[in-house]
């Protein structure tokens, strides 16, 4: 029997149905600013900090975000007044607004009269209110609150001269995303049905004939609550599907609201694509779902060389949004008191780390936060304006990239000039952290990670690309570093790719699995055989801190993690395991495909050998060795007014880089030709 469950909530993916403008409205420069906060300071105090936005050169602010229980203090009791003269004030000053939907902490009254909206751990705990965030995704009686304070907002300000952007909700996926009370296991049948139609076909593809799993009815089909055991491996993979569909459902439905009530203003809601830093949310989906996307991103501050991860997210986010223009929404101006260590940034880090995110495509450069909290769990986090005020050496970095972004104002509506594509997909890195992989060693973000840094090492600026919706065609160089899923449409477009001519890199483990996190039938990797021309008769994990050296065609590699019986069945040989339990069998090989070439590359190498493989192949895509200092960072952004240089200079020491041009530097206004001068912990932008 096959009850098929129904609600008027069932997520179909629709196409979008209303579109919005792609750039703040009223907005006539790069944005700088960052989160407001006013409502934590008396309203004497907002003079001052709208006097000094000014001098700072702020452009934009976010506000009212976790304004909720201020705005409606009672059920459908509104109190807007304090908004309207915040808003005001701010117009006069000629600083735009994006405005927040509240939606992210509701109120206190919301809990007492539905505490079925907290939402449920996997354990089964109910979270309390008193910190942020805490929502079931699933409740209809949050969607509906959600939904009408939207709408009031909407009503109320659509016409404000002030608003240039909404932002919808904050950072969706943290600090929960998923709830796994009963509300939520109904919503998540309801997905299923959507998704397979009839139980029979769940059963398929979750494979439930293992372990005798098999469902007769969808009421017996729950969330992936607490099992004795590892829990079905399928039934993961579509929660966590399901998890970022749910909080889409959400942003769509205040969307929508918003882009009926105030059309010609564009909806965003602030992402965190730094792979550290949420992993819960399928930024390919959301990205089509927003009218400019933006992002936030915090150092991982004690990291060495965190500058790599922050172009890492910054390359991401650019990706999520199509290449189009993007906005960095959040970052900190130095300690992010989340962090065991809250280091303070450097001098000169500070602009350093905005002029990054702008080299990759950002419109501007905003902060969390304006003023520094006094009271509440971030007063330690730092801000624009410290708690030592404006005699700090915080505040002057902050009036000085201020001056900065307005120097930089023309490179507005450039792109970034990308060299190669690195493929990524959220629901592949799902599925690989699930329990009893061959290998705890098995990282896919790990290994994002180090491929990454090869190409940023290189001086290579890569876009991700999504492996089924990408068109690679105009790629010389496209890397695979973890993608153990992988659909037959996207082994398609890598064949595709590589017979038309591209040079493709692939990484082990990946293509194992399809979309149910099946194993591909045959021998591994399923997906990818024919494009790699090889086999791999059995994987061969190395033990805790075992190496093994790969020999052969140029200097001898280590890898240590992983090796793999390769076998090639049209692939040349280009290094082979010298000992460990694949010992004898090809390690990295390419395969003359088509026009193009596929390599692959079958244990965990370090950075070294990762940049002599990557240098072979980046070679043999035609892509040029640039021979650029480490650490200083060389992006171009090319528009209808030319082509944009960054370099910035991460490390203490003055750089020279070739210049292709002459041209004007626009943050000394000095004219330059043949090199660039890069003073230690500096950044310069060449107009070309
Ligand atoms: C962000 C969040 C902000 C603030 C900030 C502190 O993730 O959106 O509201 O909490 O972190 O780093
Ligand atoms: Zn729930």
């Amino acid at each position: 029997m096959d009850h098929r469950p129904t609600s008027e909530n069932t997520p179909a993916v629709a196409p979008r149905p209303t579109t919005g403008p792609t750039w703040p409205a009223g907005l006539d420069a790069l944005a700088y600013g960052g989160d407001y906060n006013p409502e934590q300071w008396p309203e004497e105090v907002w003079p001052e900090d709208v006097r000094l936005m000014r001098e700072a050169g702020v452009t934009m602010v976010s506000v009212g975000i976790f304004s909720w229980s201020l705005l409606e203090t009672e059920r459908g009791q509104y109190e807007f007044g304090w908004l309207d003269r915040l808003l005001d004030l701010l117009h006069e000053a000629g600083i735009r607004v994006d405005l927040g939907t509240p939606t992210v902490v509701p109120p206190a009254w919301f809990y007492r009269e539905h505490p079925e909206a907290l939402p449920v751990s996997r354990e089964g705990v109910r979270y309390e209110f008193g910190g942020r965030g805490a929502i079931c995704h699933s409740s209809p009686a949050y969607r509906a609150a959600a939904a009408a304070i939207t709408e009031q907002l909407a009503l109320r300000y659509a016409g404000h001269p002030a608003l240039a952007l909404w932002h919808v909700h904050n950072e969706y996926g943290v600090p929960v995303s998923a709830c796994y009370c009963e509300e939520s296991a109904g919503h998540f049948r309801r997905w299923l049905a959507n998704r397979y139609t009839t139980v029979k076909e769940l059963n398929e593809a979750w494979g439930t004939a293992f372990w005798g799993q098999h469902y007769n009815r969808w009421d017996d089909v729950r969330p992936p609550r607490l099992t004795p055991t590892a829990c079905n491996p399928a039934q993961q993979l579509d929660w966590a599907r399901f998890t970022s569909d749910a909080m889409l459902e959400n942003f769509r439905s205040e969307r929508d609201i918003l882009h009926r009530l105030a059309p010609g203003i564009p909806v965003t809601t602030n992402f965190m694509t730094a792979l550290s830093q949420c992993e819960s949310v399928d930024y390919w989906a959301w990205g089509r779902e927003v009218d400019i996307v933006s992002n936030d991103h915090y150092l991982v501050a004690e990291a060495e060389r965190n500058h790599v991860n922050l172009a890492m997210s910054a390359d991401i986010t650019r990706s999520v949004a199509g290449g189009k223009p993007w906005l960095l929404l959040e970052h900190s101006t130095g300690a992010v008191n989340w962090q065991p260590r809250n280091i303070a940034k450097r001098p000169g880090e500070l602009a350093r780390n905005s002029l990054a995110h702008v080299a990759r495509g950002s419109e501007g450069a905003m902060f969390f936060q304006w003023r520094a909290s006094r009271y509440g769990t971030e007063k330690f986090h730092s801000a624009m304006l410290p708690h030592a005020g404006t005699d700090s050496r915080i505040w002057r970095e902050v009036v000085a990239l201020g001056s900065d972004l307005t120097s930089l104002g023309a490179v507005r509506g450039s792109r970034v000039v990308a060299d190669a594509a690195i493929l990524w997909d959220w629901q592949s890195w799902w599925a690989q952290k699930l329990e009893w992989r061959p290998s705890v060693e098995l990282d896919a973000r790990e290994r994002a990670d180090a491929w990454y840094a090869a190409g940023y090492d290189r001086h290579l600026t890569l876009d991700f690309a999504h492996p089924e919706a990408a068109d690679l065609s105009a790629y010389p160089l496209v890397l695979v570093p973890a993608l153990y899923l992988m659909t037959e449409a996207a082994s398609q477009n890598l064949r595709r790719y590589v017979e038309g001519g591209g040079t493709l890199v692939v990484s082990y483990f990946s293509g194992i699995v399809d979309e149910h996190d099946t194993v591909h039938a045959g021998p591994h990797p399923g997906a990818l055989r024919d494009v790699l021309g090889l086999t791999v008769e059995e994987f061969g994990p190395l033990r805790a801190g075992e190496t093994v050296r790969l020999t052969g065609d140029g200097p001898e590699l280590t890898g240590d993690g992983w090796s793999e019986w390769v076998v090639p069945r049209g692939a040349d040989t280009l290094w082979s395991y010298a000992d460990g339990p694949a010992a004898g069998h090809p390690a990295v090989t390419r395969h003359a495909l088509g026009s193009g070439s596929a390599w692959y590359v079958s244990s965990r190498l370090d950075a070294a050998g990762l940049d002599t493989v990557l240098a072979r192949a980046a070679a043999e895509a035609g892509l040029p060795e640039r021979g650029l200092p480490r650490d200083v960072e060389v992006v171009e952004r090319a528009g209808e007014l030319g082509r944009y240089l960054f370099a910035i200079n991460h490390t203490g020491t003055d750089a020279r880089i070739p210049l292709p041009g002459d041209g004007v530097e626009l943050l000394t206004g000095t004219a330059v030709s043949a090199f660039l001068d890069v003073p230690g912990n500096s950044t310069r932008v060449v107009h070309l």
